[in-house]
């Protein structure tokens, strides 16, 4: 399974792509402007930057809601560098831009999934990656890992290479359980990736080794 890190924070990138595991990059909007991100050129130059640290997809996405806004817009975007991976709404006018795009070699991260039925439409219209937001089923009181296993179900039936992001990740076992279930990546906050390494017999089994070997020494 593939790590993407969901941040658009420059530092995090470069201290997940440090520990060596990290595969790419999503964005979005508000990641953007929790950095503080603003205006057409500055938003361009940081996807660039952001390029320039991880050696993988890194997911830009568009504003526009209408065709042609959103294809204008994602070749821009398809443009700046070669990782780019275009990231476009599951709204009408974005499906038929994955279409567009898929037939104009572009990739995408189709985004805002919650449903089988919109990651169907997504892998149909031939999206490279399909993002169902778990951690935000999952803040309603429903299942963001069955929808997780749906979409794995459907997409083998019927040999889609769309690629499964998980994304709204929020904790350890989220990651744990989409690699069981067979996602492709699972985009994480930094917390998420650096809360796999914690287990407590590890800490306690380290300080005695530690402990013995001073003794012996
Ligand atoms: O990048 C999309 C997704 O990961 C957003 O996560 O935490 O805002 O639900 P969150």
């Amino acid at each position: 399974m593939k790590f993407f890190i969901d941040t658009a924070n420059l530092d995090q990138i470069r201290e997940a792509r440090d520990l060596g595991v990290l595969d790419g990059v999503t964005t979005n909007p508000s990641l953007m402007a929790k950095e503080g991100i603003s205006g057409e050129a500055n938003i361009l130059k940081h996807y660039v930057d952001i390029c320039n640290i991880v050696d993988g997809d890194v997911s830009a996405e568009v504003i526009s809601t209408d065709f042609d806004g959103i294809v204008a817009e994602g070749k821009r975007l398809h443009e700046l560098h070669e990782n780019i991976v275009v990231k476009v709404p599951m709204i009408k006018d974005g499906v038929k831009a994955l279409k567009y795009f898929s037939e104009n070699d572009i990739r995408t991260n189709c985004t805002l999934i919650f449903s089988p039925g919109q990651a169907l439409l997504a892998a149909k219209a031939g999206a490279s990656y399909v993002s169902p937001f778990i951690g935000r089923i999952d803040d309603i009181s429903s299942d963001g890992m069955a929808l997780i296993e749906s979409i794995r179900t459907i997409y083998d039936n019927f040999g889609f290479e769309t690629e499964i992001l998980a994304a709204s990740v929020r904790h350890p076992m989220h990651i744990v359980e989409c690699a069981e279930l067979g996602a492709d990546v699972a985009t994480c906050p930094l917390s998420a990736i650096l809360a796999l390494l914690k287990h407590p017999l590890t800490d306690i089994g380290l300080e005695k080794f530690l402990a013995d070997h001073a003794k012996s020494n």
